[in-house]
């Protein structure tokens, strides 16, 4: 396994993703991490990230001086680069030009990291390869061991190598695809110097974490609560998988839900897979608890209330539950560990099933803790998951509640999900829906005029929201051709009564925000 340090670099967690494609595990810890748990972590080799910081600023972090002395090898990316430089007697000056993008580098000599590695040859011989950089100090002077691997015009010291301890250090990112061959030097890296196999993969990791799940389960039994999103969704086929029976699910419908989610959760899992799930129609509930609500905020925490409510009830008429499942995923405890520590810079507030564990006494199972979403897809599909489910584009807790502006009730909701329903058949008879990163329909209580035959219309207005992002943090709206979104438009209207006009929503996050409430 692979130890990476974070300095605080942006594409820290590409690193990991990278490295896990390779088939190797690796964590990622603050670059502070103890030097007892450095040495404990066993890594076969370890990756220093970069950071938005200069070696010259004051406090700026350094790598605990224990990680050279592991005597495994080490690869310092951009900022890793540098402090290892000033760390093993190097000099670090600022550049006078910073370099930002693309850029070309020359490869010098045969490393074990970059030989045979190259985008093109140059006329005089040696390779060329394209990378992304973002720096603004460069290595002027090498530490003693070390030698040039590869070269820029304006940083003639862009990788530097001391073969014999296995220390490598590479002034571009090689965990960005613009970088082209960044997943290959990586792929080296971790296999050919550190020595590590290919053992992770999703079968791999599905059948370690069974074991894993029968060792600490044993005979308790389990409750889970299942949404039909992604994560819940691998969770129990994966827990189902681990121990059959002694799995309980409760999927809450609370009406905010899309077209027959309800019908194809229970289809998915109690029917197909034989998991036992106990369905709490609550819609009634729900809507009743809405009712006069306008507020966005309090409408969020009035949905999360009345789910903890529900859940609750259903989970006490269950005897003998010990545990209590959730999806949290890698993402989510890197974030929690950095908000802990004061690093991470944004935190999503998760829609998790809150207070319940301590108030029920229930120890808590995370299986997937470990693992990337894309991991998490990937063990979806290799568990036998419909790969609709495993895609799916990422729908909020609240549901429908932050997509019927104002005030909820179910002849909207109805209307609402079944404009829903068309865009998005549309955007998969289309081939777009894997294009864009989140698509929906919202319904405004504003009323436009219209007319369909010879009859006036005065009814509520459809807004269409596709954007394109990859960590939903910004985004850019999707830019759908127009003949599709024209037939859209005319399905919307055609089929669903009570809509007189349908908009497309351009614009960006920010200023907007992906939902509209
Ligand atoms: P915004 O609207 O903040 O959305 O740009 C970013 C992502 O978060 C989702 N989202 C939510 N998810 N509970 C959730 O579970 C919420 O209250 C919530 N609000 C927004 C949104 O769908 C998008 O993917």
């Amino acid at each position: 396994r692979i130890l990476i340090l974070d300095f605080g670099s942006q594409y820290t967690q590409l690193i990991a993703r990278r490295v896990r494609e390779a088939g190797v595990y690796c964590e990622l810890h603050p670059h502070d991490l103890d030097p007892q748990a450095i040495r404990d972590f066993g890594a076969k080799g370890v990756i220093l990230s970069g950071s938005p910081q200069s070696v010259h600023a004051e406090d700026s972090p350094r790598a605990a001086p224990e990680v050279f002395e592991l005597g495994v090898p080490v690869l310092g990316i951009c900022y890793g680069m540098q402090t290892m430089a000033a760390q093993l007697g190097g000099q670090v000056a600022a550049a006078d030009h910073k370099e930002y993008g693309y850029a070309q580098v020359r490869v010098r000599g045969h490393t074990a990291l970059l030989r045979d590695i190259e985008d093109h040859a140059s006329a005089e011989g040696y390779g060329l390869l394209d990378v992304w950089m973002s720096h603004g100090d460069r290595v002027e002077t090498l530490p003693s061991g070390f030698r040039v691997i590869c070269e820029t015009d304006n940083a003639p010291l862009a990788g530097i190598a001391d073969e014999e301890r296995g220390f490598y250090g590479l002034q571009f990112h090689p965990e960005v695809t613009h970088t082209r061959q960044g997943q290959r030097i990586l792929a080296r890296f971790v296999h050919a110097i550190c020595g590590c196999g290919e053992a992770w993969t999703p079968s791999n990791i599905i059948a370690e974490s069974i074991a894993q799940v029968r060792t600490q389960i044993g005979d308790d039994q389990v409750l889970l609560g299942l949404s039909g999103g992604v994560d819940s969704s691998v969770v129990a086929a994966l827990l189902h998988k681990a121990i059959g029976a002694q799995l309980t699910c409760v999927f809450v419908d609370n009406g905010l839900l899309r077209l027959d989610e309800g019908d194809q959760v229970m289809r998915t899992f109690a029917r197909h897979m034989g998991v036992r799930v106990i369905r709490a129609d609550a819609e009634r509930r729900f809507l009743d608890r809405l009712r006069g609500v306008q507020d966005p905020e309090q409408k969020r925490k009035v949905i999360g209330n009345t789910f903890i409510d529900v859940f609750d009830e259903e989970a006490s008429r269950l005897s003998n539950i010990q545990w209590l499942a959730q999806g949290t995923i890698y993402p989510d405890v890197i974030e929690s560990a950095g908000a802990k520590t004061g690093k991470a810079k944004v935190i999503k507030s998760h829609h998790n099933v809150g207070g319940l564990p301590e108030e029920m006494n229930l120890k808590l199972l995370e299986p997937l803790r470990e693992l990337f979403k894309d991991e998490v897809r990937r063990i979806g599909i290799e568990l036998g998951l419909p790969s609709e489910m495993v895609q799916r584009h990422p729908f909020p807790g609240p549901g429908l509640g932050v997509r019927i502006l104002g005030e909820v009730d179910k002849a909207s909701a109805d209307t609402l999900r079944l404009a829903d329903h068309i865009f998005i058949e549309e955007l998969r008879r289309a081939g777009l829906y894997d294009q864009v990163s989140q698509a929906f329909a919202v319904f405004l209580p504003v009323r436009s005029v219209g007319v369909v035959g010879d009859d006036r219309q005065y009814e509520p207005v459809v807004a269409l929201r596709a954007v394109e992002t990859v960590d939903f943090m910004t985004a850019r709206w999707a830019h759908l051709p127009y003949d599709f979104l024209d037939t859209v438009c005319r399905r919307i209207v055609n089929e669903v009564k009570g809509v007189s006009r349908v908009v497309y929503d351009i614009t960006g996050k920010p200023p907007g925000t992906i939902e509209w409430e």
